[in-house]
């Protein structure tokens, strides 16, 4: 093992990803989809960050799972406090996983301006648990044409209606294609060929590639799919899986999947597709390709000229992701008896005295005992370790539920909601036990035995919605849930959020306080750089 060092200044800068110019953060004036961080596994990364814009910023890598180094984990008011203008943090810290991960700003909405790459952990038994020859990443993305903050201002503001930013493009790898005849008298945009501009992956014919497929995306789920080829999954965030060969997958908000694709003999060259399942106002911009606004890329057979490209979109026939049939290689059995069951609904709400719309979370299923998250100042963590507060004398603003070390916690999520959200776990993976709609929590699952032995396991989860009704409305107590277990086997302060942006910033985010008594025995000394952000 060894130490990898990147020296990163947090910058902004303008860009036009898809030819639309605007301002966006980066890192030392490049766009955060440029800055890899790769390693192997046991190696110790430090990512020197100094902050050079003039607010507040927190970077968070997101799937690790920050092993003793809880301090590390990035999320600001939950783990640290922010770093502030001007000043530096070194995040320091091993790697002991595999696999496809990103980083990005955990600071208000920053990630969507730009702040946000991917993170490679190669293990080494990748090339002997699956045989391929090389490997490339293809990050997802969706674009705003506005900075986070006005989005923001745009959401979040008294009497909203709730109805979150639209993206106005998809990137992959960091080039999308916005059809200039649709901008804004004010903007300046390039009107571009997109053969020219989309990302293109070479390959060599007959060989197999690994695609990790990495969503950055703050809002947007995707169908993924490459025309004429077939994806078999063998990694989902994470976690190395039983090889799984699908048609199309569906990506949503922070998920991975490494992909094994074999390529044919003699091409032809394939467009490379993130479509975005909803359908959503921003599919009126598409061009007559109908590819611009949907995120699209080439793969292209070495010496094949481009154009021309097939307009193929899926076959007639075609094999769907089903996210329970995902099993981990080497199995790992989920816990089968439960020692912390823990329910959780949510829903939105606009109320007085401000009207402002925001999301609830309650750990019974009564919406009178229900609260939003509202960022912390200091952090809970430096609370926690350094003011050595009793977490029960916390806010209960911060949804916070405390765990003990060891124990088998299962989560039993009720979504009120209409949408699918996407949430993440920090710190952990969970097993998927299982997943539907229903209108009395009595009807929630307890036993799984179908999926005990080797259920899904990964970090972001799509919760279902509710029954919807045909004028889009939930039917009658009708509600989503999904049923998760986890071991509390990390001691430290892990985020639990819709990884939706804005509905992280909406309050729909919790808190695990897990094994506090173990974690302040292993941590020590807080470093004075970390302290000294609070200060
Ligand atoms: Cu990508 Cu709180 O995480």
């Amino acid at each position: 093992p060894v130490t990898r060092d990147y020296y990163w200044v947090v910058t902004n800068f303008t860009a036009a990803p898809d030819g639309v110019t605007r301002t966006v953060l980066g890192i030392n004036h490049s766009l955060g989809s440029d800055n890899l961080i790769e390693a192997n596994l046991g190696d110790r990364i430090r990512v020197h960050v100094t902050n050079g814009l003039n607010v507040p910023t927190s970077i968070h890598w997101h799937g690790l799972f920050q092993y003793g180094s809880n301090i590390m984990d990035g999320p600001s008011g939950v783990t640290q406090c922010p770093i502030p203008a001007g000043h530096s943090f070194i995040y320091d810290f091993v790697v002991n996983q595999s696999g496809s991960y990103w980083w990005h700003s955990h600071y208000r909405a920053q990630y969507v301006d730009g702040l946000r790459g991917p993170m490679i952990i190669h293990g080494p038994q990748d090339h002997t648990k699956y045989s391929y020859a090389a490997e490339q990443t293809i990050q997802l993305a969706d674009w705003y044409h506005s900075v986070s903050e006005d989005l923001l201002a745009g959401y979040l503001y008294p009497g909203s209606d709730g109805a979150e930013p639209v993206p106005d493009s998809i990137l992959i790898n960091g080039h999308g294609i916005y059809d200039c005849k649709y901008a804004a008298p004010n903007q300046r945009c390039q009107p571009q060929n997109p053969a020219s501009v989309m990302a293109r992956f070479v390959v060599q014919p007959s060989m197999t590639y690994r695609f990790r497929v990495i969503s950055t995306s703050a809002f947007t789920a995707y169908n993924f799919s490459i025309d004429n080829h077939q994806l078999t999954i063998i990694e989902t965030d994470g976690v190395d899986v039983v090889p799984y060969t699908v048609d199309r997958i569906t990506v949503n908000n922070g998920q991975r999947y490494s992909v094994l694709v074999t390529m044919s003999a003699r091409g032809p060259n394939a467009y490379i597709r993130a479509i975005a399942l909803y359908n959503a106002p921003w599919t009126a911009s598409a061009n007559s390709a109908g590819y611009n606004t949907n995120g699209a890329a080439i793969l292209q057979y070495s010496g094949q000229p481009v154009p021309p490209l097939p307009a193929t979109v899926m076959p007639k026939k075609f094999v769907d992701f089903n996210q329970m049939l995902v099993k981990s290689l080497p199995a790992a059995a989920a816990p089968s008896k439960v020692d912390h069951n823990v329910p959780i609904s949510f829903f939105f709400d606009t109320v007085a005295p401000d009207t402002i719309q925001r999301a609830y979370v309650s750990f019974n299923y009564d919406s009178s005992n229900a609260h939003t998250f509202q960022k912390p100042n200091p952090a809970i963590l430096y609370s926690l370790l350094h003011d050595n507060v009793n977490p029960a004398n916390l806010s209960p603003n911060l949804n916070i539920v405390q765990l003990a070390a060891g124990e088998s916690v299962q989560l039993q999520i009720i979504n009120y909601d209409g949408g699918e959200h996407p949430w993440h776990l920090h710190g952990h993976t969970f097993w998927i036990m299982g997943q539907g709609q229903a209108n009395d929590t009595s009807q929630i699952p307890t036993t799984f035995p179908a999926t005990q032995a080797n259920p899904p396991r990964r970090d972001v989860i799509t919760l279902a919605p509710c029954q919807l009704t045909e004028t889009d409305d939930c039917a009658p107590n009708s509600f989503g849930y999904t049923v998760l277990r986890f071991v509390a086997d990390n001691p430290g302060v892990w985020f639990f959020h819709c990884h939706i942006e804005w509905h992280v910033e909406a309050g729909l985010d919790m808190v695990f306080v897990e094994a506090l008594p173990q974690l302040k025995k292993a941590q020590g000394m807080l470093p004075a750089s970390y302290t000294s952000m609070c200060a």
